[in-house]
C-alpha cells in the first residue's frame, strides 16, 4: 500500500554519476575526505563508467586534473584536454551508449591561481576579469562537446557565460548540444572535499565575487532568469540539501528540467557519521536523495549515485 500511495520516487536513471580524470594509465586514488571517490586514469574511467551503465544510472559529468595548469587555463580548451581524451573514449564504447556525457565547464581545475576565470592582478589587489573568463568558457564548452559531450554544464558563474557558450556551440556546429546552467550556484563550505578531488583550491581569495551569496533566495531566481534568457536549456541547483527550500521555489518558478548537485560536502559529513556508526548508510543516504527529488529536482547528481541505484535495483 505504501508504494500506491508514495508521492515521490527515485529510480537510478536520474541519477548522475561524477568522475575525475586524471593522467597516466591503471590509477585509481581514492580522494582522502571522499570514501568511495577516486580520481581516475581515462581506461580506470572507462571501466567505473561501464559498471554505472549496467547499473542503469542516466548519466556522467566530467571533471579533469590535468598534467598541468596555467593562468590562462589552457588545459581546459585544448584538442587533447584530458576531458576530451576521456569523452573520446567513452564514447568509443558501445557499452556506454545508454549513458549521457556531461561535461563540466570551469576554468578552476585548469588554472594555476584555481578561479575559475581570468585574474587581473595588481600588486596585493585582483579581481577576475568576466569578459574576457566568458570567452576562453565559451571555447571550452565547444571543445567538450566537439569531443563528445551531449550536455556542457557552465559551473564557473561568471556573467553572460550561457549566452557566450550558445553562440560559440552555434558558430562550430553543435546546434543540438544542449546547455545545463549551474544557475544557481552558492559560494559554499560544503565544495571543500571537491577541491582536494579536482586540486582547484583558490591559491588567494574565494570565490564569493562570481558564487552567491548563501543568504539571498531573490538573487538566485533572478540568476537563472538570466541564464534561462540567455538560452540555458537545462537547470542545476546547488548545493542540495543546504538550499532546499531554493529548489522547491525554482521548481515552483521555472518549467525547464531542473536538477540539484548533491555536493561533495554532503557526501562527506554523511559518510563521517557513518564511519562513527552514527547514522544508518543505507536509510541516510536514501532519505537524503528522497528529500532532493521531493524538493522539486528532476534529476540529481550525486557521489552516491552508484550505491543507491544497488539499492534500487
Ligand atoms: C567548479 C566546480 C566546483 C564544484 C563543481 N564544479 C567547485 C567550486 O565551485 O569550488 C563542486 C562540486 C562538489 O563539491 O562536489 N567550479
Amino acid at each position: 500500500m505504501r508504494s500506491l500511495v508514495r508521492e515521490t520516487h527515485l529510480h537510478a536513471g536520474a541519477l548522475i554519476y561524477p568522475l575525475f580524470i586524471c593522467p597516466g594509465e591503471g590509477i585509481r586514488h581514492e580522494i582522502s575526505s571522499m570514501p568511495g571517490v577516486f580520481n581516475l586514469s581515462i581506461d580506470e574511467a572507462v571501466k567505473e563508467a561501464e559498471i554505472c551503465a549496467s547499473l542503469g544510472l542516466g548519466g556522467l559529468l566530467l571533471f579533469g586534473l590535468p598534467a598541468e595548469k596555467d593562468e590562462q587555463g589552457t588545459g581546459a580548451w585544448m584538442e587533447d584536454g584530458i576531458v576530451q581524451q576521456a569523452l573520446r573514449a567513452i564514447k568509443k564504447n558501445r557499452a556506454l551508449d545508454s549513458l549521457v556525457t556531461i561535461a563540466d565547464v570551469c576554468l578552476c581545475e585548469y588554472t594555476s591561481h584555481g578561479h575559475c576565470g581570468v585574474v587581473a592582478r595588481d600588486g596585493e589587489h585582483y579581481e577576475i576579469d568576466n569578459d574576457s573568463s566568458i570567452s576562453l568558457i565559451a571555447k571550452t564548452a565547444a571543445s567538450l562537446a566537439k569531443a563528445g559531450a551531449d550536455i556542457v554544464a557552465p559551473s564557473d558563474m561568471m556573467d553572460g557565460r550561457v549566452e557566450a557558450i550558445r553562440e560559440a556551440l552555434d558558430a562550430s556546429g553543435q546546434e543540438q548540444i544542449p546547455v545545463m546552467s549551474y544557475a544557481s550556484k552558492f559560494a559554499s563550505a560544503f565544495y571543500g572535499p571537491f577541491r582536494e578531488a579536482a586540486d582547484s583550491a583558490p591559491q588567494f581569495g574565494d570565490r564569493r565575487s562570481y558564487q552567491m551569496d548563501g543568504a539571498n533566495i531573490r538573487e538566485a531566481m533572478r540568476e537563472i532568469d538570466q541564464d534561462i534568457a540567455e538560452g540555458a536549456d537545462m537547470l542545476l541547483m546547488k548545493p542540495a540539501m543546504p538550499y532546499l527550500d531554493v529548489i522547491r521555489a525554482a521548481r515552483e518558478r521555472y518549467d525547464l528540467p531542473m536538477g540539484a548537485y548533491q555536493v561533495s560536502g554532503e557526501y562527506s559529513m554523511l559518510h563521517a557519521a557513518f564511519q562513527r556508526g552514527w547514522l544508518e548508510p543505507e536509510r541516510a543516504m536514501m532519505e537524503s536523495l528522497l528529500s532532493i527529488r521531493r524538493a522539486g529536482a528532476d534529476f540529481i547528481v550525486t557521489y552516491f549515485a552508484k550505491d543507491a541505484a544497488r539499492v534500487l535495483a
